[in-house]
């Protein structure tokens, strides 16, 4: 038999959407992902390995050919402008990436301070609006970054908007709408090409719908 075709997969929510998917395009990832603490799953029956990786992570793996396929977040193949195909828009995890605030806050006019775990998104978008401003970076609970007057604005992905509204914060501009993304190792592209298309098809149809 081949190498297994090795997928790396963001833990999580996304997982649970992600093998759904996987499971309608007839691939049996199931898996009680919150109960294990493997971070690699043998499917030897499908001749598939899948690599358990932090949203952030996953297009590394699949960049350096540690994995052959990736699903990850559009943001994140925003922010990081890596050498991997994208191949199809699993419309799976819908969110969107947005400017906020706390209320009826004008933006300073002297380089105004953004936070963000997205830096290039945050520049590339304030750039093209014409704004010099000064990227705070931070990693997590971004929303904390203007209530206690660190920042003017953050750049954060919104789902359901609860976030935002628990902590009195609205939303001033979308800047993108974001669902996660089937991606590829260009070179496992070449030598795996056959099962990689199978799956691409079987994904797509899963994805439209059909049967
Ligand atoms: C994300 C995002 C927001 C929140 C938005 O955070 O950064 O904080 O979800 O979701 P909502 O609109 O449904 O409230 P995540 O849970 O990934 O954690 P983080 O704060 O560590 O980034």
């Amino acid at each position: 038999m081949n190498k297994p075709l090795t997928i790396a997969m963001p833990k999580g929510r996304i997982y649970e959407e992600a093998a759904e998917l996987m499971r309608e395009a007839g691939y049996h990832l199931e898996v009680d992902a919150e109960e294990s603490r493997k971070l690699i799953l043998e499917f030897p029956e499908q001749n598939i390995q899948v690599m358990m990786a932090k949203p952030m992570d996953v297009v590394t793996y699949v960049e350096y050919g540690a994995a052959d396929i990736g699903i990850a977040g559009k943001d994140v193949l925003l922010e990081q402008d890596r050498d991997v195909y994208e191949v199809l828009d699993l419309k799976i995890s819908p969110c969107y990436v947005a400017v906020a605030g706390l209320p009826n806050q004008p933006l300073s006019r002297v380089a105004p301070k953004i936070a963000t775990k997205y830096p290039k998104i945050a520049s590339d978008y304030f750039r093209e609006q014409g704004e010099q401003i000064e990227i705070i970076p931070l990693n997590g609970s971004i929303e904390l970054a203007p209530i206690i007057g660190l920042t003017d604005r953050i750049v954060d992905i919104v789902s359901t908007g609860r976030t935002l509204k628990e902590n009195g914060l609205v939303e001033y501009e979308k800047i993108t709408d974001i669902t996660s993304r089937l991606i590829v190792n260009p070179v496992s592209y070449r030598l795996k090409g056959r099962e990689i298309d199978e799956m691409v098809t079987g994904l797509s149809k899963a994805v439209g719908g059909e049967d």
